[in-house]
């Protein structure tokens, strides 16, 4: 079976990124992609490209190549579902805010109200992809609402997980260490793994394309982020201890590194992770394994999150305790509020909970982010709901220029590894600050020697 027309459910940091791809490199497939959010698709379909919702370096340019040729972003999902042969599910999985599995488990409402439409309004057989992460065996429960329509349509549902880093995304689209492509070990099964495959391989190398059953690909998922994640909780487990015996975070990262059985990536120690999906995705595994009734299992993984939280705490009782005790009244610069470089995503970022730790406190916090907005900073705030969001507009500022940001300030926190923090004239930065001025790096990317000489007090994790 050849796709031609193709329905992507969620035009997020997945969707609008994977489907532009997708339709530059197969001009001969219609892709659309929908959303509830009009503003969001709006933003899609804007003239100016700089406009799009999402930053991604390069997705402007894949974007203005495809966009009104076969790449088209809608609001019209009955529509777009309709006419489509394959329809890939991308959208949100949040952590459940409420009820059982609350704080844990991945809240699958969303999920369920796409299978529910798919099977409402489709008249012809369709492939159902499943691009958002999920836990393992959800296929099963799309299946049953989509075979229980009695309309006699036929679905063979594929999961397809997406690996992309936010920041890196269209790099990672382009040339995927792999794509993954779970189904139905049947004939019909084999059919429509076949058909995703193809619309993979017009770019990406066969032998780069995995296929498996079902429930391994919807569980390599979870494996993946957890990994990772656990690579980044261990280094800044290490981290600490380099501190008080006198390792640097940095050389011992690069010793170990070099071991290809370790390998060097994943191994920067920081602030904490942040991003909408490792976190996320680790508590699923742990509520899932606990489900199952596997504890021990479940408590493995969970302390690579413990481990997260007090990295994001450790750092903002570092800020306290090198102040004197008293931040109170004190102005504190953070460089950065992203959850990393390169994106204007701020989903669980470290940034949020150090400034929460040091509000508490009553210090003002003047933020310089070059891709966040004001709103956005004040909105992840507020939703942690931890004091009125009067107080949060009072101790927190966003400022469009970070020599401003840090003008005054008792000390400025790296908090987001953004490339212009390293080029700023940072004589002029200290010659405007208050004495002593302090640094902490909280990211490792500064020059730490140079700083020293022009007069700083540099704290940096992991040395
Ligand atoms: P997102 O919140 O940016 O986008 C999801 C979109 O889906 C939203 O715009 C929302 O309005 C839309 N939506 C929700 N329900 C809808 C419905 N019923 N009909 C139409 N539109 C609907 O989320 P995201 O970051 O793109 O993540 C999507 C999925 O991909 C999640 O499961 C996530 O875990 C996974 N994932 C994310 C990343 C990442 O880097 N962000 C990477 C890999 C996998
Ligand atoms: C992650 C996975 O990498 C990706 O494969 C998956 O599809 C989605 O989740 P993302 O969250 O976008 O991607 O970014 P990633 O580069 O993994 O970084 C996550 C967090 O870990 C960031 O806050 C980053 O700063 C932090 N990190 C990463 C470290 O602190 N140290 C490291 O060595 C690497």
């Amino acid at each position: 079976m050849k796709v031609t027309n193709i329905c992507c459910i969620g035009a997020g940091y997945v969707g609008g990124p994977t489907m532009a791809v997708i339709a530059q490199k197969n001009p001969h497939i219609k892709v659309t992609v929908v959303d509830v959010n009009e503003a969001r698709i709006a933003a899609w379909n804007h003239d100016d490209l700089e406009q799009l919702p999402i930053y991604e370096p390069g997705l402007d340019a894949v974007v203005a190549e495809a966009r009104n040729r076969n790449l088209f972003f809608s609001t019209d999902v009955d529509g777009a579902i309709d006419a489509a042969d394959m329809v890939f599910i991308s959208v949100n999985t949040p952590t459940k805010t409420y009820g059982k599995g609350k704080g844990m488990a991945a809240d699958l409402k969303y999920i369920e109200l796409c299978a529910r439409q798919i099977a409402r309004v489709s008249k012809t057989d369709k492939i159902i992809v499943e691009k958002s992460t999920l836990p393992v065996r959800t296929a099963q429960a799309i299946k049953s609402i989509l075979h229980n329509t009695g309309n006699g349509v036929k679905f063979q549902i594929l999961s397809n997980p997406e690996f992309l880093a936010e920041g890196t995304a269209v790099q990672d689209l382009m040339a995927p260490d792999r794509v993954l492509i779970g189904g139905e070990q049947t004939e019909e099964g084999f059919k429509a793994i076949q058909a995703l495959v193809d619309v993979y391989s017009t770019w990406v190398p066969d032998e780069n394309i995995l296929t498996t059953n079902l429930w391994s690909s919807e569980l390599s998922k979870l494996t993946a982020n957890a990994f990772l994640a656990q690579r980044v909780s261990s280094i800044n487990a290490l981290s600490e201890l380099c501190e008080v015996t006198g390792a640097n975070v940095g050389e011992v990262a690069n010793a170990i590194g070099k071991d290809s059985r370790i390998g060097p990536k994943f191994l920067k120690a920081s602030v904490g992770f942040g991003g909408s999906c490792f976190q996320k995705d680790i508590l699923n595994l742990v509520y899932i394994s606990k489900s199952y009734g596997l504890n021990e299992v479940a408590d493995y993984w969970e302390q690579v999150i413990i481990m997260n939280d007090y990295q994001k705490h450790r750092f903002a009782t570092k800020i306290i305790q090198t102040l004197y005790n008293t931040i109170s009244g004190k102005k504190i610069a953070f460089l950065g509020w992203a959850f990393k470089k390169d994106t204007n995503d701020t989903r669980e970022s470290a940034a949020i909970y150090v400034a929460d730790q040091l509000i508490d406190e009553q210090a003002t916090i003047a933020v310089y982010d070059p891709k966040v907005t004001a709103q956005q900073m004040e909105s992840d705030l507020n939703y942690l709901g931890t004091r009125a969001e009067e107080e949060n507009e009072r101790f927190l500022m966003a400022i469009n220029d970070p020599y401003e940001a840090c003008k005054d300030a008792h000390a400025i926190a790296v908090l987001t590894e953004w490339d212009e923090f390293k080029t700023y004239d940072w004589q002029k930065i200290y010659d405007n600050m208050l004495k002593p001025a302090f640094v902490f790096d909280g990211r490792g990317i500064l020059d730490h020697k140079k700083l020293e000489t022009i007069g700083f007090q540099v704290y940096v994790i992991g040395k």
